[in-house]
């Protein structure tokens, strides 16, 4: 069965989709099964693989929505292990759609449900809230994976988001785990970037991870060219980081599941 990880933080700009789109396709690249959920409104990870969100006909509102199923919204990517599920801008009213339903938080956990057989990995683009959208992100995954900019106040407002965690953990998905910080936009030039990443590793510990993803104009490129970055310029150093942090995910994921053979197959 598939690991479901959010890519969460309510901060906006600290990398969650850059990491959802590079991420996911790195995991495909390496020849692991994977699917992409954009839940967030804005729709930057749809775009992103150059679907066009307006022009799609069923996204995730339909499913979160409308009851239509996750497999009947899946879309087919460039990348032959990769598969996404797109967005829509209607999504901006699904908080409140949603408000009158029975078991809100777990709509996104149900419709999942079926889809996780045919994954290694599923991993959720959050939006930059900790609202109802992403509470049922977090509810339908295994973990979340944080993204954290190495920039001023990084830590800033991660309490919060940890608060929700711990929430989501007490009420609704007590097997919740923290996959994991990802520190982003790391600038090799500044001192500020590594007090920073001291600072996280001095926090998080060693669920830090050893790779980390430094700032490179080809990353804020791709998504222009409706590309993951590998397949936009597989030589640069986005591309090494989220590969790297691909293979450190799966490393540390392969002890988890040595018994299954999902994994087994794999080398
Ligand atoms: N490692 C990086 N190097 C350069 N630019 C980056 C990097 N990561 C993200 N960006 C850029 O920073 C902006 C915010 O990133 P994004 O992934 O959209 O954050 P979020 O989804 O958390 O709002 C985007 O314009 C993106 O292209
Ligand atoms: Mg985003």
């Amino acid at each position: 069965m598939g690991k479901v990880i959010s890519i969460a933080n309510q901060k906006g700009g600290v990398g969650k989709t850059t990491t959802s789109i590079n991420l996911a396709a790195s995991l495909a690249a390496l020849e692991h099964p994977t699917l992409l959920i954009d839940i967030d409104p804005q729709s930057n990870s749809t775009s992103g693989f150059g679907i066009e969100s307006q022009s799609v006909d069923k996204s995730v509102y339909e499913v979160l929505i409308d009851d239509v199923s996750l497999e009947d919204a899946i879309l087919k990517t460039e990348l032959p292990y990769l598969d996404v599920v797109p967005s829509h801008i209607n999504l901006v009213g699904a908080e409140i759609e949603m408000i009158e339903r029975a078991s809100r938080e777990q709509i996104l956990k149900k419709a999942i449900a079926t889809a996780r057989n045919q994954y290694d990995f599923i991993i959720i683009d959050c939006p930059p809230s900790l609202g109802l959208l992403t509470i049922n992100s977090l509810t339908a995954s295994d973990s979340v994976l944080i993204p954290v900019q190495c920039e001023y106040f990084a830590l800033e407002g991660l309490g919060q988001l940890l608060n929700t965690i711990k929430i989501v953990r007490q009420h609704l998905n007590t097997e919740l785990e923290i996959e994991g910080v990802a520190l982003t936009m790391y600038d090799t030039r500044t001192r500020l970037s590594n007090q920073v990443a001291e600072e996280v590793q001095r926090y998080f510990g060693d669920k830090v991870f050893d790779a980390v993803i430094t700032r490179n104009v080809r990353l804020a490129e791709a998504p222009s060219f409706g590309k993951p970055v590998i397949l936009y310029d597989s030589i640069s150093m986005g591309s090494k980081n989220y590969l790297a942090l691909a293979r450190e995910l799966i490393m540390r994921n392969r002890e988890l599941y040595k018994n299954s053979s999902v994994f087994a197959q794999k080398s």
